[in-house]
């Protein structure tokens, strides 16, 4: 597996893996989650690379970018036995030189949920993804579905600036309660751990309902109330069309509910289709 820290170490490792390259942008401290994104990746693209950096640009300053979780050596033997064939690892002055002017304004997509409750995150993520296409070259990028916003934001994106890169969503992997992996679930304690599955739980049941014909309001309710019978406090849980990520009544277009709710200190996010 071909490591690069710089420029000139991404140029060297490109030139010797010619051909298809398939990137898993990542922010490390990986999981089962992003093993499913290098397998898929390995599936649809001839070589693989993958990234890992820590994007101060998509946490605002009350967010977790200090101390979300880090672990380097951990991630690189991880993606080597995945079959990673580059890792991508550049720093902060790289990404973001102390002249750098532009970044990348999203709406759409992004202006709802995970959008509103932070402000400038989806500009941050487009930005970084933006320029690790710019730097890698992927004919195609994988991403989870788990943050099922964030891959239309990223579509869109990708859209709208023409950048000839397939993305592909990859299916959450799931704990085998239920619970989506994520890099965060570390940070619950033991009692918020065995509530945390309530939310997929949740979700899943609404999706039921409403494909049985239950009122979409109804559902959705009956979900929060689940939730905060678990002890989450619920910061959205809605019904949405599946690429405009606008809001629906009923599920008549291609609909999932997505929600995101606290737990602890803990923000989970997690969505299924209807
Ligand atoms: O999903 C993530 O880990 C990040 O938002 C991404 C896509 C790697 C951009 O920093």
């Amino acid at each position: 597996m071909l490591i690069a820290r710089t420029f000139s170490e991404l140029r060297d490792a490109n030139k010797k893996l010619a051909g298809s390259l398939g990137l898993v942008p990542t922010m490390g401290a990986l999981h089962e989650g992003h093993l499913a994104l290098i397998k898929a990746a390995r599936a649809g693209s001839g070589k693989v690379a993958a990234s890992i950096f820590v994007n101060p640009l998509q946490f605002a300053p009350n967010e977790d970018f200090a101390r979300y979780p880090r672990d380097e050596p951990g991630d690189l033997a991880k993606l080597a036995s995945a079959g990673c064939d580059l890792v991508w690892l550049p720093d902060v002055a790289t990404m973001y030189p102390e002249d750098a002017a532009t970044t990348i304004s999203v709406g759409g997509p992004a202006d709802l949920w995970e959008g509103a409750a932070r402000p400038g995150h989806f500009a941050g993520v487009a930005t970084v993804v933006a320029k690790l296409f710019g730097q890698v070259r992927p004919q195609a990028a994988y991403f989870g579905e788990k943050d099922w916003q964030q891959v239309q934001v990223i579509r869109r994106m990708a859209t709208d600036l023409l950048l000839s890169v397939q993305i592909v969503p990859v299916p959450t992997v799931r704990e085998k309660d239920g619970l989506a992996l994520s890099s965060r679930n570390r940070f619950l304690t033991p009692a918020e751990r065995q509530a945390a599955p309530a939310l997929y739980a949740a979700l899943a049941q609404a999706a039921l309902a409403i494909a049985g014909g239950t009122p979409a309001a109804e559902a959705l309710a009956q979900a929060e109330t689940l939730l905060a019978k678990a002890g989450m406090l619920t910061d959205y849980l809605v019904l949405v069309d599946t690429q405009s990520l606008a809001p629906l009544q009923s599920a008549i277009a291609p609909a999932r509910i997505i929600a995101a709710a606290r737990l602890g200190s803990v923000r989970l996010l997690d969505n299924v289709r209807v």
